[in-house]
């Protein structure tokens, strides 16, 4: 399963680029908003496409077709390895289309139903992001559309990678690893908690403990 970084933080894309456990980044406007700080938005994004060797997605906020192409073609000029955030709207599919068409990799984002998935791919798109975690927010079970969607795509041989979004803790992870995600963004929060373990704590604490002892009965012995 490939991972990417729901962060427009450079610090902890860093990081995770240092430990090689990311294979892209995925930002949107609040995410920028949040993180940007002083600096020009564009120039965050350029700063990640060059700390990162893989897709890093970089939304829209037009809500119509002609500026969404605008803005798609905008983007994908900073790097080459910006795609472009796509909404979910009917509109969004004709400019996912036409960017497609001229080579720009699109993300449909702001997916909610396994059919918006197969809609976005059926348009074209690269990777479609259904949200998991908001979803639950609204008592809905958010992996119910991962897993359609993983059988839909599969029983058309459906190229479009599947994107797990809005993840909110390690078993979402684990689940849609599971299921078959192609990928999951995370918050860099979650992704430093699927190295946690409470035993591995324990069993380390445990060790040094022992190696203590060990090194004050060879001192007391010398
Ligand atoms: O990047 C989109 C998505 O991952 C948002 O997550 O936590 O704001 O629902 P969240």
């Amino acid at each position: 399963m490939k991972f990417f970084l729901d962060t427009a933080d450079l610090a902890e894309i860093r990081w995770a680029v240092q430990a090689g456990l990311i294979d892209g980044v995925t930002t949107n406007p609040s995410l920028l908003s949040k993180d940007a700080g002083d600096l020009e938005w564009g120039d965050v994004l350029k700063e990640i496409c060059s700390l990162v060797d893989g897709p890093v997605s970089a939304e829209v906020v037009a809500v119509d077709e002609a500026g969404m192409y605008d803005e798609g073609r905008k983007l994908a000029r900073i790097d080459d390895n910006i795609v472009v955030k796509i909404p979910m709207l009917e509109e969004g599919m004709v400019a996912t289309r036409r960017l497609r068409s001229e080579g720009i990799k699109v993300n449909v984002t702001l997916c909610f139903s396994s059919v918006q998935c197969l809609i976005a791919a059926k348009a074209g798109a690269t990777f479609v992001s259904p949200f998991l975690g908001r979803l639950d927010d609204i008592g809905h079970d958010g992996m119910d559309v991962i897993r359609e969607t993983r059988q839909i795509f599969d029983n058309y041989g459906i190229e479009t990678e599947l994107l797990a979004a809005s993840i909110r803790h390690p078993r979402h992870v684990v689940e849609a690893a599971l299921i078959g995600a192609d990928i999951a963004t995370v918050p860099t929060s979650t992704l430093k908690r699927l190295l946690l373990h409470p035993l591995t704590d324990r069993g380390l604490d445990q060790f040094l403990n022992d190696w203590s002892k060990l090194t004050a009965r060879t001192k007391a012995n010398a």
